[in-house]
């Protein structure tokens, strides 16, 4: 959770940065953090870790947009303020993280009376009956997921899509190619570390509905697909490689997704219940 936000703190003092946040640089001075434990990290981690944040902001302020009463559970949150980021004014937040992590995030923020905290593994599911909600939630998963065995995420998807049909899951996955590549082949001890512990990869929206019944993929966004000029130069030379076939070049910028996913049994707009996602919702979001 350390490295994800300063990763986010480096982009944010970049001169080009896609986020410029003062508070990242006003929670870092309150967190004495040893910053050498992350030296060195990859080039594009900072602008990486950014984008991935980025998309899911933007997605979750259209929800809120056609949901403003909304009420949204973060999953391993870490040290994310997505909620001073987004709040309209009215929504409900839910911040469920491990104790220890809960603990840091009660030391660092101020909480509004609209943000609560569930010092909890999301997989125990007893979470669920301190989460208060009549319509739809949004869960998000930002940074998390992989950390979780293949039955776990099965189990997870099983039970928000049974206890919360039509609402939705925002969460970020990679490929088994990049997951194996890079534990096999960076040279980037923090990364490593890191990577040693991941033990879930997804390739496809497809693969990712097929967890359980009912789940279907709503949008997809790729991070990378964000650097635009900032490309790093190794990665700027495969994708202009006219020999790499065009599903290679693919497969790297989809290596890391965020997806949404509907839960629960699909519903027909006529039969939808208020608050839930609109079909159209993944047109509208980012065009322009
Ligand atoms: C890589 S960090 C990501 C933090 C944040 N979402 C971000 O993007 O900066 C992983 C987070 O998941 C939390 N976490 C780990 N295992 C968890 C579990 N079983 N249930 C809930 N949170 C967990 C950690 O405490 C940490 O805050």
């Amino acid at each position: 959770m350390l490295y994800t936000f300063y990763m986010r703190y480096l982009e944010s003092r970049h001169c080009d940065g896609i986020i410029n946040d003062p508070r990242y640089e006003e929670i870092i001075n309150r967190i004495n953090l040893d910053q050498s434990a992350f030296e060195p990290y990859p080039e594009e981690s900072p602008l990486f870790f950014a984008c991935r944040s980025v998309i899911i902001d933007n997605v979750a302020r259209q929800f809120i947009t056609g949901n403003p009463l909304a009420t949204i559970a973060s999953f391993g949150s870490g040290l994310d303020f997505r909620f001073n980021r987004i709040d309209n004014g009215s929504i409900q937040w839910y911040d469920i993280d491990l104790p220890e992590a809960i603990e840091i995030r009660r030391a660092i923020f101020t909480q509004s009376e609209r943000e609560h905290s569930i010092p909890s593994s999301a997989l125990d599911i007893s979470w669920s009956s301190r989460v208060k909600c009549k319509t739809p939630l949004l869960f998000i998963a930002e940074g998390l997921l992989m950390y979780f065995s293949p039955v776990e995420i099965k189990n997870l998807l099983e039970f928000l899509s049974g206890t919360y049909p039509g609402s939705v899951l925002l969460l970020d996955a990679s490929t088994t190619l990049y997951n194996t590549t890079t534990a096999k082949g960076t040279t980037y001890p923090y990364l490593k570390k890191m990577c040693s512990l991941w033990k879930w990869s997804v390739n496809s929206a497809h693969e990712l509905e097929g967890y359980c019944p009912g789940l279907s993929v709503a949008g997809e966004w790729h991070p990378m697909e964000m650097f635009g000029s900032r490309m790093p130069r190794n990665l700027k030379d495969l994708l202009a490689s006219e020999e790499l076939p065009g599903f290679v070049k693919e497969q790297i910028m989809g290596m890391t997704t965020v997806y949404l996913l509907k839960l629960g049994p699909h519903t027909n707009s006529k039969s939808r219940a208020s608050g839930d996602v609109p079909d159209d919702l993944v047109d509208t979001i980012f065009s322009g």
